[in-house]
């Protein structure tokens, strides 16, 4: 569903020229359960905020199902954006006004897809990451591993094809990453959903079907 080809991203900071990604070769299956890991600074997350459609390559090739996006306009990535791609981040980013419930309904409102039956369908995604007890609690209320439970449902409530995860247990002890894993592999597992788990630490690679090692902005195997 996913295939890069020869991606490179450099950014321009003052008079110098730094390349981030030096020619990133990857394709992902649908279905797969795939972590890229690599050390800090290696550009996993400039890799997936061109995944994700975020930020665009310099230059390559990226076919998301058959479709070249790397150079498309901003609206239409968007759009894509909105529709396929379910983001986690090591940060939650929960609006800390609203409800649990509120914020998995939040990317439906953006686009415009609330409707009658949104509470339903994002209590359900609640109760899917063992969250319905706290659907009426707002984000200070919670424990990192509850937000970032909560966050997981926002990031499924669009039915996505594919889940792009940025070291989504790094804010989290050893336990509560491995639940969140846990949860990650169940609902690849049981819902088929595409998910890719961006890390440096390998405990968490390892859990992964497949391991991508990135290093110096390519990867390597
Ligand atoms: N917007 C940017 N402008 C300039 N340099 C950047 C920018 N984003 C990332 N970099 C640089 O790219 C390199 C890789 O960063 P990043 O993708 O965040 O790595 P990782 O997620 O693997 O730690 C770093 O050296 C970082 O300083
Ligand atoms: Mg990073």
């Amino acid at each position: 569903m996913l295939i890069l080809r020869d991606i490179r991203k450099s950014y321009r900071i003052g008079p110098t020229e730094v390349d981030v990604l030096k020619g990133v070769n990857l394709e992902v299956q649908q279905g797969e359960l795939l972590s890229i890991m690599g050390p800090s600074g290696c550009g996993k997350s400039t890799l997936m905020n061109c995944i994700g459609l975020l930020d665009r390559p310099t230059s390559g090739s990226f076919m998301l199902d058959g479709v070249e996006v790397a150079y498309t306009n901003d609206d239409a990535l968007s759009d894509i954006r909105n529709r396929r791609i379910g983001f986690v981040f090591q940060q939650y980013f929960l609006l800390s006004r609203l409800t649990a419930l509120e914020n998995v309904a939040l990317p439906l409102v953006y686009r415009g897809d609330a409707g009658q039956d949104t509470t339903d369908r994002c209590m359900e995604l609640l109760k899917r990451v063992g969250m319905e007890d706290r659907a009426l609690h707002r984000p200070a209320e919670l424990s990192g591993g509850q937000q970032q439970r909560v966050a997981i449902a926002r990031a499924l409530v669009g039915s996505p094809s594919i889940i792009l995860a940025d070291e989504p247990t790094g804010a989290l002890d050893t336990q509560v990453g491995g639940e969140i894993m846990e949860l990650f592999k169940t609902l690849n597992a049981e819902e088929g959903i595409t998910v890719v788990i961006i890390t440096h630490d390998p405990g968490i690679a390892r859990q992964c079907k497949r391991v991508a090692l990135m290093k110096d902005g390519g990867i390597v195997e």
